[in-house]
């Protein structure tokens, strides 16, 4: 697969001065089409397979204590059931609000012979499921751009606050309002001979319909515990990232994340060793997949 250059996207992103304005999407992915393109379209070797290698490595470093995990907004579960595979001491349970996520979901789980994993429905923004300091861990993976008001977002991040464990461990990650258009397009398209269109159009509205990352800031110093942090990816602000310190990685673990790292694809690894290096640009340190 060709490499486009990035340079343009980055020029745009660091001279532009004003964000565009939001575009909410719908917020539950229950279209037929859309549901199996992104089940489809994001399997553990597909076109975002470099993302899930990046988050369920970055999410390992942070849950290292957990027992017991929650994954709001889980989809199709190809992302939680690769986390799950690297922490099979923890168990894991994902919520979503769609029923036909869900069901994919389940059959992936059941096909990838994953015992550490149960999905039920829920709605983020109202944990009313869970009660108060009872969670030890809490993942988010490309989930909170669909909510269509920011003061859902607020909502989410108190009932985090609520139903999570003092010194609990959290990692939420979704994308960055970008400033351009462009940009927008750009990304969205990179891979767009490889995988559906609504897939591709998904991808775009997702862009334009993400929270700016000094939103993620404020919400994050007003609402979440104070051991919580804010990372944003540089000098593209694509990826934002709230998480609690990493801890240690067992080397078990880190050997097969440098092995995931190594068996994929020549164009997936330069794309998990450009978000790694963005991320790193952001402030992200302890990189998972260094030498050891
Ligand atoms: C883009 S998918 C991401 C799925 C998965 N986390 C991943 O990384 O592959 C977003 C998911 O969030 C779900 N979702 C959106 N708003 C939600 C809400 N308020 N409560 C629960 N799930 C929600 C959608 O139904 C969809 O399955």
């Amino acid at each position: 697969m060709p490499r486009i250059s990035l340079l343009p996207t980055v020029a745009r992103e660091i001279f532009l001065r004003e964000h565009q304005p939001r575009v909410p999407e719908p917020m539950v992915m229950d279209e037929p089409d859309q549901v199996a393109a992104f089940a489809e379209a994001g399997r553990i070797d597909g076109i975002m397979s470099a993302s899930y290698l990046f988050q369920s490595a970055r999410i390992s470093q942070t849950l290292s204590k957990c027992k017991h995990v929650l994954d709001l907004g889980c989809g199709p579960a190809t992302q939680l059931a690769q986390i799950a595979q690297l922490n099979p001491n923890i168990t894991f349970t994902g919520l979503d609000l769609s029923e036909d996520m869900l069901e994919s979901g389940r059959e992936y789980i059941s096909a990838n012979h994953i015992d550490n994993v149960r999905l039920q429905t829920g709605d983020i923004t109202n944990l009313e499921d869970f009660s108060d300091q009872s969670v030890d861990g809490i993942i988010s993976t490309m989930v909170l751009h669909q909510l269509p008001e920011l003061h859902l977002l607020e909502s989410t991040f108190n009932e985090i606050t609520r139903i999570l464990k003092p010194e609990g461990a959290l990692y939420l990650v979704d994308f960055g309002r970008l400033k351009s258009p462009k940009s927008c397009h750009f990304f969205s398209h990179l891979n767009a001979d490889h995988q559906p269109t609504v897939f591709t159009d998904d991808y775009q509205a997702s862009l334009h319909a993400a929270f700016l990352f000094k939103e993620y800031q404020q919400l994050t110093k007003d609402i979440l515990p104070s051991h919580i942090s804010v990372f944003g990816s540089f000098p593209i602000p694509m990826l934002t990232i709230v998480k609690s310190p990493d801890q240690q990685l067992s080397n078990q673990t880190r050997q097969q994340l440098f092995n995931m790292r190594q068996n994929l694809p020549q164009h997936y690894r330069k794309e998990l060793d450009d978000i790694r290096f963005f991320m790193w640009l952001g402030g992200m340190k302890n990189d998972p997949f260094k030498k050891f």
